[in-house]
């Protein structure tokens, strides 16, 4: 399998992301680390230990990171998630703790000692990443590959043409971008595509497992804050694609391109600038994460939630 250590928000769709890391054979989930975003860092790490105690998920590390961005404050996102990041299904009290230690001196422990290089999946803003590859320049080579759910080559979120993890904190989006190391961006473009049908939430609730009942909960909530904020029939369940990509890379399509992250843009700050059609003349720095496998995607992410609740 292959190791990868997950840096998130939990966030609805976080959740299931650690969930499919957890859950599917291919990835070897080595630890949990949080960030601000969708919600503070204590609500943020307290939902992922939440998940991980829902989940059955033991002998993961879980440490908290950064609780604000690099420059700007820290601009949650209740309206999506929820006052506590994962509104919605009620979970049991956390029986797993996190480990004394702050995320971003647990990944560079992590890289450091592990025989190979580990895939690091970042699900929320990248404050906790850019923090490391600053601190720990060395590290950039004991990482295989950064596969990151943010930015879009469209649309934005947030903004008409910023996505929320990078609008959040856009330095340490410019910084990862610019870092030279092996870089995934999963970004709105691939993950409108996943998205949680009536369909799809009636196998997990179909499962007869709590955890099922648990996942059925947080896409129902889900769907309800993205239809009435942005109109959508159904919710996009992003952060599990960037998993998805490294478990089976034949899910999610991606084309190389340069990206670079909008700083000062008067009303594009935030922005991953895609140069798709090469036309800057700027190198390739990333792959561009542009089509998804939707049934493959769903099979995958309910084999794996079926497996941690059999456990
Ligand atoms: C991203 O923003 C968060 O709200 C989600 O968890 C996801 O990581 C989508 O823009
Ligand atoms: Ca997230």
């Amino acid at each position: 399998p292959v190791p990868i250590i997950i840096d998130c928000d939990p966030g609805h769709d976080d959740a299931l992301a650690i969930m499919l890391a957890a859950g599917d054979p291919s990835v070897e989930l080595l630890a949990v680390t949080t960030v601000a975003g969708n919600q503070t860092l204590p609500k943020t790490t307290l939902n992922a230990l939440r998940v991980c105690t829902v989940a059955g998920i033991t002998g993961v590390p879980v440490a908290a990171g950064c609780d604000r961005p690099l420059v700007q404050p820290l601009a949650v996102a209740a309206d999506v998630h929820g006052v506590s990041g994962l509104d919605g299904p009620g979970f049991p009290a956390p029986s797993v703790d996190t480990v004394p230690e702050h995320a971003v001196d647990l990944i560079h422990r992590i890289l450091a000692g592990h025989p190979e290089p580990v895939v690091l999946v970042p699900t929320g803003p990248l404050t906790n990443i850019a923090l490391l590859l600053t601190r720990h320049p060395g590290d950039a080579g004991r990482i295989r590959e950064i596969v990151l759910m943010g930015g879009s080559a469209g649309r934005g979120n947030r903004t008409p043409s910023a996505e929320f993890n990078v609008l959040t904190d856009p330095e340490a989006a410019d910084i990862v971008f610019r870092s030279g190391v092996p870089l995934t961006m999963c970004g709105l473009d691939v993950t409108h595509q996943a998205l949680a049908t009536p369909e799809v939430v009636s196998r997990f609730a179909g499962m007869g497992t709590p955890l099922g009942e648990v996942c059925a909960g947080l896409l129902t909530f889900f769907a309800g804050t993205y239809r009435e904020l942005y109109g959508f029939a159904h919710p996009p369940l992003h952060d599990p694609v960037a998993v998805a990509r490294v478990i089976d890379p034949g899910i999610v399509g991606c084309v190389d391109a340069n990206v670079v992250v909008e700083l000062s843009g008067r009303y594009t700050r935030g922005a991953t600038v895609v140069d798709l059609l090469g036309q800057t003349g700027r190198p390739v720095n990333a792959r561009v994460a542009t089509t998804l496998d939707a049934d493959r995607f769903w099979d995958r992410v309910v084999a794996a939630v079926s497996a941690l609740g059999a456990a």
